[in-house]
């Protein structure tokens, strides 16, 4: 009901708006975020609360399965202005263990309809790493599937131009791959997966 998210907002507002006088006129003033967050559009993991971050901290991109498709405009557009636009010199790619889109892709069951298609970069990680994906149990095989999907996603970013041009003109932008687990709420992140210039 659109009713009860107002009465929320307005809670919310009022809220903040008596802990803290200056904090609306400051982030209507300036968007000056540290990191640029590409992850999962699971309800879940919403960046600013599972990172602590207040308003204003992390410009966001999500998206099912934090799949990161290097033709995808929306977040280009976004990553390009993250850098060039806001100097964010922190990306972070952000998996989450339990990933319904990545369980998807472990099956051979095609019955999503238009996410089979997006998350089909995810299924061909699967093939492309069977020998090592086999000796798992079903739930290992679906953990490991979410890191390979960061990894794959950190290494995207960092191939394209975007990046390129960055590292090129001496910026120190770092891309970070990092996983979620809902089952604790902790944030990690995730060995070999940080690319700098
Ligand atoms: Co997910």
């Amino acid at each position: 009901m659109p009713e009860e998210l107002i009465r929320r907002n307005r809670d919310w507002a009022a809220r903040i708006e008596s802990d803290n006088p200056d904090f609306f006129p400051r982030l209507a003033a300036l968007q000056k975020p540290d990191y640029f967050w590409i992850g999962c559009a699971d309800a879940r993991v919403p960046a600013n609360v599972v990172a602590g971050l207040e308003p204003g901290e992390v410009f966001v991109h999500r998206n099912v399965a934090n799949v990161v498709h290097a033709s995808d405009l929306n977040l280009l557009s976004a990553l390009q202005f993250a850098i060039e636009g806001l100097g964010i010199r922190k990306v972070i790619v952000c998996g989450h263990y339990g990933c319904g889109g990545v369980r998807a892709a472990c099956s051979d069951h095609h019955g999503h309809g238009l996410v089979d298609h997006w998350i089909a970069p995810i299924r061909a990680l699967r093939h492309s790493h069977k020998g090592e994906l086999s000796s798992l149990t079903p739930a290992e095989r679906e953990n490991l599937l979410v890191e390979l999907n960061v990894r794959a996603g950190v290494d995207r970013i960092a191939e394209t131009p975007i990046l390129q041009d960055a590292w090129a003109a001496g910026l120190p932008v770092a891309v970070h791959g990092m996983v979620y687990s809902l089952a604790d709420g902790i944030l990690s992140q995730l060995e070999g997966a940080t690319r700098v210039a």
